[in-house]
């Protein structure tokens, strides 16, 4: 007889400045598409991921695209309820993108919290790493720091565009 499958939902916010590439690296983790064309979320947009955790499990994240022009505006607050992570994307390439990282880390922070009232885990991306030699190279060492001071449980160099194989070496 089959073991019986375990299911899970999970929410997941993705939040950060406009056009840093939140909807690019969704596409890229769920559809395997990038494009260069830049058109602006509104509002909110959804996707799915669903991940074959093992046999018996299954995981599904139901990750919340959350425009960047939202930028700590009223809607957020409808939109982080229940979200059991969050991932805080900034555009290596735009230092003003992390600036406004610890404004969008208290955004959520202050609105939304696991149940058991600790903050959500939130993961920083620094994106857009296929141009890292024409950004912000000289800040990113201290990411280490920055986590730390701004509560990140981690950060990842991404790129939506390129193979991470493709991508500079730190
Ligand atoms: P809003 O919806 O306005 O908040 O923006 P967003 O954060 O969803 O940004 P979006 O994914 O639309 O990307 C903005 C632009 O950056 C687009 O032209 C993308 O093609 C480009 N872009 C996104 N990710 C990357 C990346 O990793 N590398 C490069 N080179 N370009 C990227
Ligand atoms: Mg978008």
């Amino acid at each position: 007889m089959q073991p019986p499958l375990k299911e899970y939902l999970y929410k997941v916010l993705v939040v950060g400045d406009l056009g840093v590439g939140k909807t690019s690296i969704i596409k890229r983790y769920v559809h395997q598409i990038f494009s260069q064309h830049y058109r602006a979320t509104i509002g909110v947009d959804f996707a799915l991921k669903v991940l074959q955790w093992d046999e018996n499990t299954i995981v599904r994240l139901q990750l919340w695209d959350i425009a960047g022009q939202e930028r700590f505006g009223n809607m957020t607050r409808l939109y982080y309820r229940e979200a059991v992570g969050a991932f805080v994307v900034f555009d290596v390439t735009r230092a003003s993108t992390l600036e406004a990282v610890p404004r969008w880390k208290e955004d959520l922070d202050s609105k939304v919290t696991l149940q058991n009232g600790k903050p959500v885990p939130a993961v920083l991306l620094a994106n857009k790493w296929d141009q890292a030699k024409n950004g912000l190279s000289s800040e990113l060492p201290k990411l280490d720091q920055f986590c730390k001071e701004n509560g990140f449980v981690n950060y990842f160099e991404t790129s939506a565009k390129v193979k991470p194989s493709c991508l500079p070496k730190t």
